[in-house]
């Protein structure tokens, strides 16, 4: 397996800066206790990118990303870009070329729902028990990718995908499902578009090699209602781009808050972990934004690497957290936690353990917490 040396780390837009702060402290303490020795390089990417430099992902970044081990990445947009459909640059142009020369071909976001959490989701909490699956969301084709072309009168999105784009991710999908509960399900709208039709063929014709996997099929509209229905259903969605974009936002909904998803991309070369999550730019710089999302998605890095126990360590930490009410004012606590205390907290279970956070007091509550 590739060693973990170099991190590239791109903060980007809005809550991004504090939230992959929290993630470096989280990283930073794991690589203390087990005496690793990854360095972090930081670099510009999205509308801080575009102020500095013109380009939401500058040739220094993209030169950057493609010399490291893995990159976290925070968040990307800014609302003065939003409203203007002229505008020729945008930060999340940004992401998208990212994507795009690295290859990040395949966008993997689990979904599982903490127990203690389920309160928090606007769905009934009878239906969320045991969801626990993971979305496989093509990255680097279709519709997102495919020539666009815009008359005076008229605008027009190719979807275009190619066997071998629809082959790896699925072999992916396929490999994740054997390691979970053997259940990988196709979302498409094969009813309707070819390229969802290709997609159905492709992973019928790929399914003989993984003969321990059930496979289904459904239509995104059907999915859509299911992830809200009968979440407990899936273990693996396997989705195009456009489809995953959509079915991961809705999932969201069931862990109770965006806040808590992390995500990695993986591709031809370095993978890239980063929250589901926006920029949140309403709560920029009020040290106030939820960072588990970032932490968890440096845990996914670790993991990936083959650090289990680093991996773990952070996920334990974040799981007391949330189990002891410590969190940040989106996920309702009796009293909010501030994004640099969750880090705070977080490195403290990590090195000392929970007995560590006894020395210390954040808020009226906290001893009566610990
Ligand atoms: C995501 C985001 C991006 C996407 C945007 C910011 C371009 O919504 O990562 O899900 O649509 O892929
Ligand atoms: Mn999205």
């Amino acid at each position: 397996m590739r060693k973990l040396e170099n991190i590239a780390v791109l903060p980007g837009d809005g809550i991004g800066p504090e939230v992959v702060q929290q993630a470096i402290t989280a990283l930073t303490a794991v690589k203390e206790k087990y005496g690793h020795k990854w360095e972090y390089h930081y670099g510009l990417i999205g509308a801080v990118a575009i102020d500095e430099t013109g380009n939401p992902f500058p040739v220094e970044t993209l030169d950057l990303c493609t010399s490291v081990d893995a990159i976290l990445l925070g968040a990307i947009g800014d609302p003065k870009y939003d409203n203007d459909p002229n505008l020729k640059i945008r930060p999340e142009q940004g992401l998208l070329a990212m994507r795009k020369a690295l290859g990040l071909y395949a966008n993997i976001r689990p979904i599982k729902v903490n127990k203690d959490l389920a309160h928090l989701s606007p769905v009934k909490e009878d239906r969320l028990q045991n969801v626990d699956f993971v979305i496989y969301r093509e990255l680097t084709g279709g519709i997102y990718f495919g020539e666009k072309l815009k008359g005076d009168n008229f605008a027009s999105d190719l979807c275009k995908y190619e066997v071998y784009e629809i082959e790896r991710i699925s072999h992916l999908a396929f490999a994740e499902a054997s390691r979970r509960k053997k259940h990988l399900t196709l979302v498409d709208k094969a009813n309707v578009l070819e390229t969802s039709r290709l997609w159905r063929k492709t992973v019928m014709e790929l399914s003989p090699q993984y003969p321990d996997i059930v496979v289904d099929y459904l239509f995104i509209d059907n999915a859509a209602m299911q992830i809200i229905l009968n979440p407990g259903q899936f273990d693996v969605l396997l989705c195009d781009n456009l489809f995953g974009d959509i079915l991961s936002d809705e999932a969201s909904v069931l862990v109770g808050s965006l806040g808590l998803l992390p995500s990695a991309s993986k591709g031809v070369k370095t993978s890239l972990y980063e929250p589901v999550h926006g920029s949140y730019p309403q709560a920029k710089g009020k040290d106030s934004a939820n960072p588990f999302a970032t932490i968890l998605s440096a845990s996914m890095m670790l993991r990936d690497f083959g650090y289990e126990q680093e991996a773990t360590d952070i996920d334990e930490a974040v799981d007391f957290c949330l189990n002891y009410g410590i969190m940040t004012e989106d996920l309702g606590p009796i009293h909010a936690f501030s994004t640099s205390q969750i880090g705070e907290i977080i490195c403290v279970l990590i090195t000392e353990g929970k007995d560590g956070l006894k020395t210390r007091k954040f808020n009226e509550a906290f001893s009566t917490i610990v």
